[in-house]
């Protein structure tokens, strides 16, 4: 049987009917109070009529094996990089091992450099091993890229452009998948008012990350004949990439609140009228799940004023990549975020995919062992899922570290001083999680 992990929180669903126009959505009302009735909860809410249900993806619905053969070797590329990357692997390693020891399993790690640790060590921010590495296993374990060091370099030569994006398109990791969740032990942490966020909240927001500006052609810049400098980036999407996120983001609401918040800008670029045309279509598919449209620029007020209004929320990858952060933050620390990048689905019938959690090398507090390595393990929890299949471990992981979090411990990222919390670093958090996993 596949352990459910449940947590609730308070929910304000919300329709945009109109630019800036939000009003409640008794069908989702309706289904939240339903779901509040299915089982036993880890937070009680003051408006149980507004209560929804966060439940972890159900594989199954992303053609995924759930019962995979025990006594198994699991090919892992792990790629730490640089700054607090090697920090806050080192952490999610021991919690891998100790997932192998109980679950008569185990992971064969290849180590490669990747970032600004390969340009130093090889000249190249992905070097060839680093990619056959990556191609002969089942999955990425990613940590993150760049720094100071690296940023006098030319633009195409540094760790994120040079490592990152040309990983997502050799693999086609079309789906970045980042669950922005604010628990209700950690609301305190959040730089938003505290009535905004009581309660917690639990968006998962699908980015489309293969096209659009980010790699569409042409790119160029050029100086003009009167000395002026023109630059182009170009907004490139088919119709069939769109309909493709889509499909995830419809999949995966159908096992949370059955929401999706589509964000455009319909009303300014021909891309975003696409889209839109292109996700109510997809949408007929899904007659289960409601769809809302805000355009980007009121998506990312209403993050910050009514963060539970949200369940799934799809867009494209520029507004993907600030509103993913905007999402982090307001849950609290980036450092709490974990991300899962799929792309196509192996002959097993698992998803290919990369793994990483959703802030940077933070080089502002590298090498002091302070980091919190919850997002990178929490990164490993989704490889278990995604890739590898193993629902009930990675469950296991995410309860763990809800456990140590309802215990107090705190890296300073979300330290407040709280009565009840501990202050921990980055080894200290890792062994409390290992010791919550039993
Ligand atoms: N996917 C990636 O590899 C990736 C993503 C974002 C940024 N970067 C790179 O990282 C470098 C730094 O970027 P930045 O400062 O804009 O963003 P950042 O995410 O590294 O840091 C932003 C803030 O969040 C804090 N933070 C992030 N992760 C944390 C953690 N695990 N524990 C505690 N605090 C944490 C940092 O200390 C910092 O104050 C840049 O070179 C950037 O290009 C890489």
């Amino acid at each position: 049987m596949i352990l459910r992990a449940r947590y609730e929180q308070a929910a304000s669903p919300a329709r945009e009917c109109g630019p800036g126009q939000i009003v409640a959505d008794e069908k989702l009302c309706a289904s939240a109070s339903l779901a509040m009735l299915s089982g036993p909860t880890l937070a009680s809410h003051r408006n149980q009529a507004q209560v929804s249900q966060y439940r972890p993806l159900d594989p199954a619905l992303f053609h995924v094996h759930q019962n995979r053969p025990m006594s198994r070797t699991y090919n892992l590329a792990v790629l730490p990089g640089d700054g607090i990357g090697p920090e806050v692997m080192a952490e999610a390693i021991k919690v891998l091992n100790a997932v192998a020891a109980k679950n008569d399993i185990a992971f064969n790690y290849n180590h490669q450099l990747v970032g600004g640790a390969a340009i130093d060590a090889v000249g190249k921010a992905l070097p060839a091993e680093t990619i056959a590495a990556c191609e002969a296993s089942d999955a990425i374990l990613f940590g993150s890229v760049g720094g100071p060091k690296w940023e006098k370099m030319p633009p195409n030569e540094q760790p994120e452009r040079a490592a990152l994006l040309p990983l997502r398109k050799h693999f086609g990791l079309f789906a970045n998948l980042r669950p922005g969740i604010c628990y209700p032990a950690l609301t305190a942490s959040s730089p938003v008012r505290a009535d905004l966020v009581e309660g917690g909240f639990d968006v998962l927001c699908v980015r489309e990350l293969t096209g659009g500006l980010y790699f569409g052609q042409p790119k160029s810049r050029t100086t003009l004949p009167d000395g002026d400098i023109e630059v182009i980036d170009t907004m490139v999407y088919k119709k069939s990439e769109i309909e493709r996120i889509g499909h995830v983001a419809f999949k995966a609401a159908q096992l949370r609140n059955k929401h999706v918040t589509s964000v455009d800008k319909a009303n300014v670029l021909t891309n975003s009228v696409l889209w839109r045309e292109t996700m109510v279509e997809v949408a007929q598919q899904y007659p289960d799940v409601t769809l809302a449209h805000l355009y980007v620029d009121n998506a990312a007020m209403q993050l910050i004023k009514a963060p539970r209004s949200f369940d799934v929320m799809v867009t494209e990858n520029l507004f993907g990549d600030i509103l993913s952060d905007e999402m982090a933050m307001i849950a609290g620390s980036l450092g709490m975020l974990a991300s899962a990048s799929l792309g196509k689905v192996k002959g097993d019938g698992l998803y290919f995919g990369l793994f990483e959690p959703s802030g940077g090398t933070a080089p502002d507090i590298a090498g002091m062992g302070i980091a919190n390595p919850i997002a990178q393990i929490l990164s490993s929890a989704l490889l278990l899922r995604f890739s590898l299949g193993l629902e009930e471990a990675a469950v296991a992981i995410e309860n763990a570290v809800r456990q140590v979090i309802g215990d107090g411990l705190r890296t300073g990222d979300i330290f407040t001083g709280a009565p009840g919390t501990r202050k921990v670093n980055t080894t200290e958090m890792g062994d409390a999680i290992l010791a919550a996993l039993g």
